[in-house]
């Protein structure tokens, strides 16, 4: 049978690989102008298969330019999930303090090791670039840290710690982290371990990272991001975060609250960016549009997973309690057409991609977006629950657990509303990003007719430009 292609629900303003499967974000990192995605990638097949990683780059993080395949498996395994920083003192004799490396941490996947029973089938080996990540070197003695004996042992996401001139690793180790440091990424000693007692478990641990981060009176905390999967808030695949302290050798979480990054069902494996520029300052994290749940068997067939935008991180304090407010970045002005006011009950958009925004407090709104063909997608608040539903939106024949309806936390109120609307991606931020909600859809035509109930008096409307020329 010939596969359909998918195209329709390519997102016109979202990263996405021309062709085939993508997972995760990998090595997020700033250099010389230019913001690097690499990613998980298989390019033979549009399911998940020996990875690679995949490479884009970009010079505001909205509008991108694939590039060849970065790195490829090899005899030591497939290349998973880790990060990239810049050598900027030259540790790893790679470059010079003039021309610093890129440098590449990662996992190696020992497939033929994980069938023939082998236990320590996950290390972690690092690669070079001194080209601005297009061409990359493998290092020759790799792997730099081998596995203990663990099944789950993976997703290296590191960091230069000033105050201890050393490097920091987070690693995910089944359902915990490990924290090892190095002086030069080519030697490394455990410093502690964190998840005993604490945090959501019933799933695997993915994808660590771990920063500081300070609020609007100047004050530090520090932030430890672990994926899920499954056992999210909306089961599957999820991001929950632990605000702390980090003394440069362990991390210590300030209470056992669980808090989760988003409530919706597709922002997994999400990290942040290395290498920001201070005077820039920002924390900025993409995360994997998907859920490990459906994320094979969604209808696009050609290509395989997008990105969520991109997000900046704030500390911020409710009830005298942290945090994390994850804001669209202000690069997204860059696509953003002219706005209108709409205070119409049911109003028809000349495109599929937009943004809803209402800046006033508000109660138990309503707002459904949906088309000729009967599709609709639901969003709305309850007493301060924002609440989605799916069940209709088009195509969920392909998963049992995607057609659902999905609810978040509470909110003492409701001050500002954001809706992001693609192709086949909601985004939904409340009170600048202290809710957020991020949800795939599948509509046989585009949501392009807007319901908003009488709670909304008006909303401001935005057509956004495609960031591809063919689309
Ligand atoms: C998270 C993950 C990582 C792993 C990668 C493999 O989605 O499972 O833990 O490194 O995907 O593609």
């Amino acid at each position: 049978i010939e596969k359909k292609s998918g195209e329709q629900y390519r997102p016109a303003y979202h990263f996405t690989p021309e062709k085939n499967w993508m997972n995760d974000p990998n090595g997020l990192v700033y250099f010389e102008g230019e913001y690097h995605l690499f990613y998980q990638y298989y390019p033979d097949d549009n399911i998940w298969g020996p990875m690679h990683w995949g490479h884009a780059i970009s010079k505001d993080m909205v509008h991108w330019k694939r590039l060849p395949i970065a790195l490829f498996p090899d005899k030591l395994g497939y290349i998973f999930s880790g990060s990239a920083v810049i050598d900027w003192n030259n540790t790893t004799g790679f470059g010079t303090k003039e021309k610093p490396a890129m440098v590449a941490i990662y996992t190696y996947h020992d497939m033929a090791g994980e069938k023939s029973g082998k236990i320590k089938y996950q290390t972690q080996a690092i690669a070079y670039s001194l080209d601005k990540g297009r061409t990359w070197v493998k290092y020759e003695k790799n792997p730099v840290l081998e596995n203990p004996g663990i099944k789950d042992f993976r997703d290296p996401k590191v960091f230069w710690h000033q105050e201890s001139n050393k490097w920091i690793m987070s690693l995910a180790v089944h359902d915990q982290i490990n924290f090892y440091s190095s002086k030069n990424l080519k030697e490394w000693v455990l410093e502690s371990e964190f998840g005993k007692n604490i945090g959501s478990h019933g799933g695997i641990w993915e994808c660590p990272d771990l920063f500081p981060i300070k609020d609007s009176y100047g004050n530090t905390k520090w932030v430890l991001l672990v994926s899920l999967n499954p056992n999210g808030p909306q089961g599957g695949s999820a991001t929950q975060y632990f605000i702390g302290d980090f003394n440069g050798s362990v991390f210590t979480s300030d209470d056992t609250k669980i808090r989760w990054l988003d409530y919706g069902a597709d922002n997994y494996a999400g990290v942040t960016f290395s290498d920001i520029p201070k005077d820039d300052g920002r924390r900025i994290l993409i995360g994997w549009m998907s859920n490990w749940q459906y994320s094979q068997a969604v209808p696009t067939y050609s290509w395989r997973s997008a990105m969520t935008l991109p997000r900046e991180l704030l500390l911020s304090k409710n009830n005298n309690e942290y945090y994390i407010q994850s804001k669209p970045i202000d690069e997204i002005k860059n696509i953003l057409t002219k706005s209108e006011l709409i205070t119409s009950k049911i109003h028809t958009v000349k495109t599929s991609s937009y943004l809803i925004e209402i800046n006033k407090e508000i109660q138990d709104f309503k707002i459904n977006l949906q088309n000729s063909t009967g599709d609709i997608f639901k969003i709305e608040t309850k007493n301060g629950i924002l609440i989605t539903d799916r069940t209709k939106t088009g195509d969920n024949s392909f998963s049992e657990e995607f057609g659902a309806v999905h609810k978040s936390m509470e909110l003492e109120k409701i001050f500002n509303v954001k809706i992001f609307v693609d192709n086949s991606s909601v985004e939904i931020f409340l009170n600048n990003g202290e809710l957020v909600m991020t949800e795939l859809i599948f509509p046989t035509n585009p949501l392009t007719e807007i319901y908003v109930n009488e709670a909304i008096k008006d909303y401001k409307l935005t057509p956004i430009k495609p960031i591809w020329k063919t689309n």
